[in-house]
Order: structure tokens, then sequence, then C-alpha cells
């Protein structure tokens, strides 16, 4: 699978071994940066992924800032673009199966990187549900083209 990975300086160590770890067992990874440890925006690094995601080039994103939060926030202002900030296996199977993210959001101050990774797995093998979510998915599209103006 293509995934587009971002961080600031407080993902960047997450975002680094999560890349190895993707690129390890066959992913192909777009890394949007951050490259160091050196103080960035972390909007910066949510925009280059989600339209990475947006122009078709990447499946699926995953966001790592200190909290996971502030890269939520960001991504989801994207047009499209569903992302979760996750810290739990429950929440990530679920936000895949019903709210079909393409975006998972991780906390790096808040997760190890143990957890963080499962809930990655959990985040790329996990097929969104459809059927009666479809309908809410397309609503959340609806209100992002009302609240344009
Ligand atoms: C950076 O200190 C921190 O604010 C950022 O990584 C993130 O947690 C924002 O939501």
């Amino acid at each position: 699978m293509k995934v587009a990975l971002g961080a600031d300086h407080g993902g960047f160590g997450l975002k680094e071994m999560l890349k190895e770890k993707l690129e390890k067992v066959g992913h192909t990874v777009i890394d949007c940066g951050t490259h160091d440890e050196n103080s960035c925006h972390y909007p910066i690094y949510a925009k280059a992924v989600c339209e990475e995601i947006q122009d078709g080039n990447a499946e699926r994103g995953i966001l790592c800032c200190g909290t996971g939060i502030g890269m939520s926030i960001a991504a989801n202002k994207m047009r499209g673009i569903r992302a979760a900030v996750c810290s739990d296996p429950y929440s990530v199977k679920f936000t895949r199966l019903h709210n079909d993210s393409q975006v998972l959001c991780l906390g790096a101050r808040v997760i190890d990187h143990a957890l963080a990774e499962e809930l990655v797995e959990i985040f790329l093998s996990t097929e969104a549900e459809g059927g009666r979510h479809t309908e809410r998915i397309a609503m959340i599209a609806e209100i992002e083209e009302e609240s344009r103006k």
C-alpha cells in the first residue's frame, strides 16, 4: 500500500520508526517530512500528507505530532479528508470500518512505539464496511460543502 507519512518535531522519532517498519513489510512510503528534530509547524506536514491522498498518490496517511491533535485538526480542514486521532486499537478499527478514515493521527508523547506500530497495522489492514456508513460519510461531505461560505 502507498502510505504518506508526516510529522512535526514532536512526532519525528515516531515517524522514522514507522517508516522503517512499513518499508520492511513492503509498503511504499511517501515521506512528507519533517526530516529532523528542529522545531517546526505541524500544519505544513498535515497539508502535505493530505494532498498526497487528494492527488491519489497515497491511499492512507499517518501524521505524528506530540498529541496527534493539532495534526488531526489541520488534516480535517482538507477537502474530503477524514482524519482520526487514536490511541487504542478499538478506535482505530472502527474509524476504518465506520468512518473510512484515510488519515491516522498519532501522539508521540501519548503512546509508545509498540502501541503505535499495532495501531498502524490495524489502520492499514482494515477495510471500510460501507453499507449504512456510506450515507453518513456523504453527510459529512455535504457539511463540508455547505460550510464553504
Ligand atoms: C509541539 O510542541 C506540539 O504542540 C505539537 O507536536 C502537537 O502536539 C500539536 O498538537
